[in-house]
Order: C-alpha cells, then structure tokens, then sequence
C-alpha cells in the first residue's frame, strides 16, 4: 500500500454492496467539487452526500487534545447537564433519516461518545434497514459490551480512536482505555466468527500529536492481531491566537456569528512535531503489509509535512465544499456546515424539516459567504478536518 487511493479496491474487493453505497457518496463530492451550485434557488438536497450526527455532548473520556472535553474542551463550560436534556429525540432522527433516504447519503454518528445516546443501537439499525451507508465514529469503550448487536444488525464500518501502544495512549485517552478498545476488537471479531459475517468494516483512526507520533510504528506493529480492515492516521486538527482572532473578526463581519469552538484546538500538540522525523516514519508505516491498509490524512506531499505543523497559516487545502454536499447535526438538533466548528446555525430540524434548513437563507448565506473568499475557504479553516479530506489541494501539498 503506497498510496491512500490503493485501499480502494482492496474495501471493494470485500465489501462489494458497500463499496457501492460509498463510490456513489463520493461521485456527489466530486461533482460539488468540479461544480459547486452557484444558483441560490438550487435543490441542494440533489448532492447531499454526506450526513454527520453528533448525537450527544457526554463523553466518558478526557482525551487531552479533544476540541470537546480535551484540555481547552469548549464543553468545559459546567452547563453539560443542562446540554445533555436537549437532545434529540429518536423519533425525530427516524423522519429526518426518512427524509434524507432519497439522497442516499453516507451517515455518519459520532459525538461525544455516540453510545452515551441512549437510543444508539435502534436508530443506527434504523438506518441500516433504510438502505443507507451507516459508520460510527467511537472511542471503543462500550464495543465489548455490545459487539453482539453490532454484528447482527450490520454496521457499516466502526472507526475506532486509538492513539498509541498502551502506555502513551492510555495518558492521552484515560486509563484502561487502550485495553478496553482492545477486547472491543476481540469481541466483534468473535461475533464476526460465530454469526458468519463481515460486517462492520472495522477501523483504528489514530490522531497524531506531538504526544504519539515518534511511537506510531509500535501501535501499527500491535494492531496485527485486531484483524482490521483499515488504520487511518488524522494528522490532526490544530489552531493558534491568531488564526482564531482572524477568523473572530471574520465570522462577526460576514456572518454576525461570535465563533467559540475554534480556540478548542489551540492546544499545543502540534508544536515541537520534527517533519522529518514523522515522514519517515509514515513511509516505513506504508511500506509495510500490515495484514490491512494503512492511510494518511490528509495526504501531504512529505517535504511539506513540517509546515503542516509547524506552520499553521500556511494554507494545505482550498476551495472548501462542504457547503455543498454535507451537513452535520449536532446533538441539540442544530445543523452546521463545520462539524467541528458549530457555531453558524443554519436552523433546528426540531422546528424544521431538514430540507428547508439546507436549502434555506442561512445556508445560502453561509455558502455566498465562502464563495466571496479568497481561495474559497473562511481565513480560520486552514486545519479544518472536514476541509483536509475533500478540499482541493493547494500546489506543492
Ligand atoms: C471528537 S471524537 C468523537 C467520537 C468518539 N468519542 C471518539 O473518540 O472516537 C471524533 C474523532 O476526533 C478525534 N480527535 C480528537 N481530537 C482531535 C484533534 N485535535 N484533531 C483531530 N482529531 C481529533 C478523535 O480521536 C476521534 O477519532
Ligand atoms: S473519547 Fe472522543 S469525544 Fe471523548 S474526549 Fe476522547 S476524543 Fe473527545
């Protein structure tokens, strides 16, 4: 595996009606991409492509460079409890999942830690009977517990967090959590066995810290034996004061929008990272057969990998499309276009149907708003995750 686009075949090749529901997520983007709908009166609902869930505020972990509950988390902010009552109710889920179905978006549930919604497992099922590509982002601690359910109600893929061998990620993640993710992977693939069956595709992301990045080596040597399918190395989302004031000043002119959830990725754990020295250490990853294919994003050309950390203004990607083709719903049944920076609300699918908050005046807005930009691309997304796996690249990246 030299390249990230070689896992393709090899997920086609096991995963065939999948793949299929995922190829066709992706010719969306790529149409927004060569395409993006300048017409404000545009059915958006055409191209969605891409649907996050951010089902819940509570997490069970601190993980220290978490934009949520990490050292500078914005929801350390003692008003959790109040949060945690507003979330949205299944029943809602179900008609907002009914009413993207057409789409056939590929969805995405995350949090927070997704199991900590109390209704989890009836409405990922609910979208798996729909028809639609379902993934669950998670930090892996309640797998063991459920493994059974997850299997033979057919998942699509679980993206499992793990940062590290055990020491290193259990001082980032929490005690016990390394072991806790690590019988997770023997429990699904135990179910796997008995109920004869490949899903989910299963998956490690690993975010890359200033913390981890000198041991990446020994976690890919490790997850040998977790009988993957795939590990993705997040180079990580990072920020600094000033990139965070520019894009204040930004969001408040173009948008009226005071902005918080930026400065949550001001941490520090890009600082000090030696380019070099995690290049090669990349290229050794890749190089070898892990029994799975390993990826990087975003993918940067390697003499650059410095300035990617190092760097933080220097712009990687461009041309942000997300606008265009997703959408995130966060757990109080707001919808953002920046999953991670939700702070612009384009509306609540508790008082409107989704449709008309996508293609609505906010979002509208929101999309003139990037279009009218240098490059494309707000001046505070220069580390955006969202924007590093589907903008385009800048030259020389
Ligand atoms: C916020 S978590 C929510 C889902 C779940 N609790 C988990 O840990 O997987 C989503 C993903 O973001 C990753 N993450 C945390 N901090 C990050 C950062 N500073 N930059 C990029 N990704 C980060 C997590 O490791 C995880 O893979
Ligand atoms: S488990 Fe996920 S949401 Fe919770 S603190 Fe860690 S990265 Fe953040």
């Amino acid at each position: 595996m030299k390249k990230n686009i070689d896992v393709v075949p090899l997920i086609f090749k096991k995963f065939k009606g999948l793949s299929a529901k995922m190829l066709y997520g992706f010719t969306k983007i790529g149409k927004v991409r060569v395409l993006p709908k300048r017409d404000y009166h545009y059915n958006h609902m055409k191209n969605l492509a891409l649907v996050y869930f951010n089902l819940t505020p509570l997490c069970n972990l601190r993980c220290k460079m978490c934009g949520q509950w990490g050292d500078r988390g914005k929801m350390k902010n003692g008003r959790i409890a109040e949060e945690a009552k507003t979330i949205v109710s299944l029943e809602r889920y179900k008609q907002i999942i009914d009413e993207i179905a057409p789409s056939h978006p590929v969805t995405y549930l995350w949090g927070g830690e997704p199991f900590l919604y109390p209704d989890l497992m009836s409405l990922a099922k609910y979208i798996v009977d729909k028809g639609l590509y379902m993934s669950v982002n998670t930090n892996g601690t309640y797998l063991e517990q459920y493994a059974e359910q997850i299997v033979r109600d057919r998942w699509s893929t679980i993206f499992v967090s793990l940062d590290a061998f055990e020491e290193t990620n259990d001082a980032m993640r929490g005690r016990g959590s390394y072991q806790k993710v690590v019988r997770g992977f023997e429990a699904i693939n135990r179910e796997k066995k008995q109920q004869g069956s490949n899903y989910p595709i299963m998956g490690i992301v690993t975010t890359v810290t200033n913390q981890n990045y000198l041991m990446l080596d020994e976690l890919a040597e490790a997850s040998r034996s977790f009988n993957l399918d795939v590990h993705i190395f997040n180079l990580g989302t990072y920020t600094n004061d000033n990139i965070v004031a520019m894009q204040k000043q930004f969001m408040k002119e173009k948008l009226d929008t005071d902005i918080d959830c930026l400065a949550a990725y001001n941490t520090g754990y890009n600082l000090g990272i030696d380019g070099e020295k995690l290049n090669a250490i990349l290229k050794n990853i890749h190089n070898k057969d892990y029994g799975h294919p390993m990826i990087t994003v975003p993918s940067l050309n390697p003499k650059k990998i410095h300035t990617y950390y190092a760097d933080l203004e220097t712009p990687v990607r461009r041309h942000c499309i997300v606008p265009w083709c997703q959408t995130d719903i966060n757990y109080n049944g707001d919808m953002h276009f920046c999953a991670d920076y939700p702070d612009y609300i384009l509306g609540n699918i508790k008082e409107q149907s989704f449709t008309e908050i996508y293609n609505g005046e906010r979002a509208n807005r929101f999309r003139k708003a990037i279009h009218a930009c240098k490059g494309g691309m707000f001046p505070g997304c220069l580390r955006c995750y969202q924007n590093m796996l589907f903008g385009m690249k800048v030259k020389g990246f």
